[in-house]
């Protein structure tokens, strides 16, 4: 495993690769790696020649200065766990390395950048889509890893790869839950004893929804999973919404013929929490 800061470095390093007709798999992460992160980074190792993992904090995509400067890091826990999981580089730029000038591209994913996340967090998948087409030039992947989790976000670099024509295939895995069926993410962390003992609320309601859908209709099951959840004083719903889990259209009736996924939001405090559940 070597690690490289310089985007002239790691392109003279994949082009080596490619023409020795190596397959690249690629991990972009933001770092405070967990298990969810490990697991992608295992898909890729197993189905690609080559693993690249990139470990940056992409200022474009915080709407929040707050949100920036306290996002954790912790890239010397980072290195030791992904030196158990043999990727080949990661690559750990700095801002002017990958905005040698400001990217001022706007891009237009129509209602996927719209609804739900795009909604609450505006300029969010711009700042997305803006770094991983930058990484993606950088690092010309054949095989690209997300987690389910950032459901919106993998619909939106869907969208991007193909507006681009980029030839990457984008791979989505599965969520990786703590025991009690949080939601792995970075953004745990930053919880205190309390609140973390009560976000497995979430991922409770979720899985208690799922069951119901049979009972209620859509609304009245969109209303039950709001209230359930904000029962619990540490617990805020920012949305609950259930859509088609391609055009992230809203669902009205389950009648509708096409796969659904319920996502969510939560206020944690000052910490904010996704978590999605497919219907
Ligand atoms: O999901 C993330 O960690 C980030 O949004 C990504 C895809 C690495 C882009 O900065």
């Amino acid at each position: 495993m070597e690690t490289v800061k310089l985007v002239a470095d790691i392109k003279a390093k994949i082009s080596k690769f490619k023409d020795e007709g190596k397959t690249i798999g690629f991990v972009p992460t933001m770092g405070a790696l967990h298990k969810g992160h490990l697991s992608l980074t295992e898909a890729s190792v197993k189905n690609n020649d080559i693993t690249v993992v990139s470990i940056f904090v992409n200022p474009t995509q915080f709407n929040n200065p707050n949100d920036l400067s306290t996002y954790p890091r912790t890239l010397e826990a980072d290195l030791e766990q992904l030196s158990h999981y043999n990727p080949d580089l990661i690559f750990i730029p700095e801002v002017s390395e990958i905005y040698p000038e400001p990217d001022t591209r706007k891009f237009d994913f129509g209602l996927l950048d719209r609804v739900m996340e795009g909604k609450n967090r505006p300029g969010h998948f711009n700042g997305v889509a803006q770094v991983v087409s930058k990484l993606f030039d950088i690092v010309n992947p054949d095989n690209a890893y997300f987690g389910q989790k950032d459901f919106q976000q993998v619909a939106v670099i869907k969208q991007m790869t193909q507006d681009l024509k980029l030839n990457v295939n984008i791979v989505s895995c599965p969520i990786i839950r703590e025991k009690d069926g949080l939601a792995m993410s970075s953004r745990n962390l930053l919880l205190s004893e309390e609140q973390r003992k009560n976000a497995c609320k979430i991922s409770e309601t979720l899985f208690k929804a799922r069951n119901l859908a049979a009972e209620l209709s859509v609304h009245e099951l969109k209303d039950w999973v709001i209230k359930e959840i904000n029962k619990n004083s540490y617990l805020s719903v920012e949305y609950f919404e259930i859509v088609n889990d391609t055009s992230l259209e809203e669902i009205k009736d389950w009648k509708e013929l096409n796969n659904k996924v319920g996502c969510i939001t939560v206020q944690v405090g000052k910490i904010r929490l996704i978590d999605n559940i497919t219907f």
